[in-house]
């Protein structure tokens, strides 16, 4: 994917690595004591304001196309965008003479064969939603923010190609936004350090994304898999349970997480006896296998989809119930609802019961009546992703944080201005507010939030405990 760029010759990247390394001694003796109030980024624009009084404490973790939007509709009010759809959905008014500031939208908006993908593009809408409110509220004064857009078609490659087609073009990326896919983002993530551009993901859960020495311009909207991690192994400290095995998918994206939580859970002189891995194919007879080690407090890391199909075998195999504690990830769907194959609801109910789940404490905005406005944005989806609300804030977060940063030159800054790009993850790093998904706030790259540990009783979910990582 390399070779079609002449910059990217090897001797260039250790180049522009030494240069990299030498910026940041520079940077470090030159501003020691850098900082920022944290307050400098929050305060004086009425968004966070308005979004507190619509959050409300809910836990339940739904999506629909109702809710998602609600405290939106308070802004499309504000920004009086209610009356304008008729005429132009996302544009803005020309009015005033203003400077241009581009990012770089990268979606997910059609795979391989070329089909549409409704996740992608409600993601998008969700972009152009908030561009337009930032503009409309004038949180870049005298600058308009404006979204390139292109489609990654999901493939790294046709990403990283994207990538360059907007750098090599005439106006400057401050930031890229993107994308969902973890495999895409990361090898985004590699490239935009070049050319300090900061990125701003809003769906990559991969925890190997959190490395803040490979991917120093790098930040996500979303929590990494690992993030219930530090629940996980104080639940399991908090019950004295002395020793516990893993039964994880052999997939990275399950097998990742994994790799850290047994780190963390021999920092806490928890014993893992095993993991044991299991593809589609194998996972009854790996669920053998796990019966034989006679471990019962089991870590599990799976789809929603497996995980049927796990439990239904677990539970003929007499691995549940009161003598067994599974541990497993909280997942979108209430997959324990659905019979499959030859396990009816009742041996799903049972398989099921007492089951813990580690998930995301979700703050719901208060249902406001769904309006028309939302229903026409969203008029020609079928589904709206879950990750629509991290991208609202994710250009939330970007125009924070370039409003922070008091910059005058925000329209005229250049891919070798590595000060300013270190001073942008500063203040990104520093920043928190209140946004469609909840409050926003990072720990280096990553998202950080609040986190809940529920239990399935008698087929529903019962809220156990709430875990508090953003104090
Ligand atoms: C927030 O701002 C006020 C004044 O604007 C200042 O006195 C205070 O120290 C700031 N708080 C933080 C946490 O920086
Ligand atoms: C939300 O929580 C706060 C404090 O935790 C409480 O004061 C408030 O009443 C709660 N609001 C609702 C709607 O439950
Ligand atoms: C927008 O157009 C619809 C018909 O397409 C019309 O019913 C509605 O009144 C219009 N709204 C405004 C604000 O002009
Ligand atoms: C997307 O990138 C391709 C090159 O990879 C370019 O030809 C196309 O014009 C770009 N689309 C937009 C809307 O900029
Ligand atoms: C990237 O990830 C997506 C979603 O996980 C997957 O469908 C796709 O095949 C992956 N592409 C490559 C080249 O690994
Ligand atoms: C783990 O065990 C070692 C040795 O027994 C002990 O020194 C250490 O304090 C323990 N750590 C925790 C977190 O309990
Ligand atoms: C489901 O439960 C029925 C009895 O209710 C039992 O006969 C059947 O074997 C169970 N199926 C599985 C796959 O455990
Ligand atoms: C939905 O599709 C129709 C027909 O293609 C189009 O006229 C309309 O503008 C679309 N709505 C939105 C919100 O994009």
């Amino acid at each position: 994917m390399f070779q079609n760029h002449p910059f990217q010759q090897t001797f260039c990247i250790l180049f522009i690595s030494l240069t990299l390394i030498f910026f940041f001694v520079q940077y470090k003796t030159k501003y020691p004591e850098f900082s920022f109030a944290s307050n400098e980024t929050t305060s004086s624009f009425s968004f966070e304001e308005l979004l507190v009084e619509y959050s409300a404490n809910s836990t339940e973790a739904t999506i629909s196309r109702e809710i998602i939007f609600d405290v939106v509709e308070v802004l499309n009010s504000v920004t009086d965008l209610q009356n304008d759809i008729n005429k132009t959905l996302f544009q803005q008014d020309n009015t005033v003479q203003q400077r241009n500031i581009y990012i770089l939208g990268l979606f997910e908006l059609t795979n391989k064969l070329g089909n549409q993908q409704e996740e992608g593009a409600s993601e998008l809408i969700a972009a152009k939603l908030a561009v337009r409110h930032v503009n409309a509220l004038k949180i870049l004064p005298g600058y308009k923010l404006i979204l390139l857009i292109n489609d990654t078609q999901g493939d790294p490659g046709v990403a990283i190609d994207r990538l360059f087609h907007a750098i090599y073009s005439e106006n400057t990326v401050l930031v890229v936004l993107g994308s969902r896919f973890s495999n895409v983002t990361e090898a985004l993530a590699h490239i935009v350090p070049y050319w300090n551009i900061l990125q701003v993901s809003y769906g990559a859960r991969s925890p190997a994304l959190s490395d803040r020495r490979q991917f120093p311009l790098f930040f996500r909207t979303v929590a990494p898999d690992s993030s219930h991690n530090i629940v996980k192994v104080d639940f399991i400290r908090h019950h004295k349970w002395p020793v516990v095995v893993v039964f994880s998918h052999s997939e990275n994206q399950y097998l990742l997480p994994i790799n850290h939580l047994i780190t963390q859970l021999e920092m806490k002189n928890i014993t893992c006896i095993s993991t044991v891995t299991f593809t589609t194919d194998n996972y009854k007879e790996q669920l053998n296998v796990l019966k034989e080690l006679d471990v019962r407090i089991i870590l599990g890391s799976f789809s929603a989809s497996m995980a049927p199909l796990i439990f239904c075998q677990a539970h003929s195999l007499g691995m549940t119930g009161s003598e067994y504690v599974w541990i497993i990830e909280n997942h979108q769907i209430n997959w324990w609802k659905e019979a499959i194959g030859n396990c009816f609801q009742s041996n799903l109910t049972q398989a099921t019961e007492s089951v813990f789940l580690i998930g995301d404490y979700e703050y719901n905005n208060r249902i406001l009546q769904s309006s028309e406005l939302v229903k026409k944005i969203f008029e020609n989806l079928s589904k709206i992703s879950n990750r629509a609300k991290n991208t609202y804030d994710a250009i939330w977060t970007i125009a924070l944080t370039l409003r922070a940063s008091n910059a005058k030159d925000l329209d005229n800054l250049q891919y070798t201005n590595m000060e300013k790009a270190y001073h942008f993850v500063k203040l990104m790093e520093n920043m928190q507010f209140i946004g469609l998904s909840g409050l926003v706030k990072f720990k280096q790259s990553d998202r950080v939030g609040d986190y809940i540990v529920s239990q399935i009783q008698d087929k529903y979910k019962i809220l156990i405990l709430k875990y508090s990582n953003t104090k």
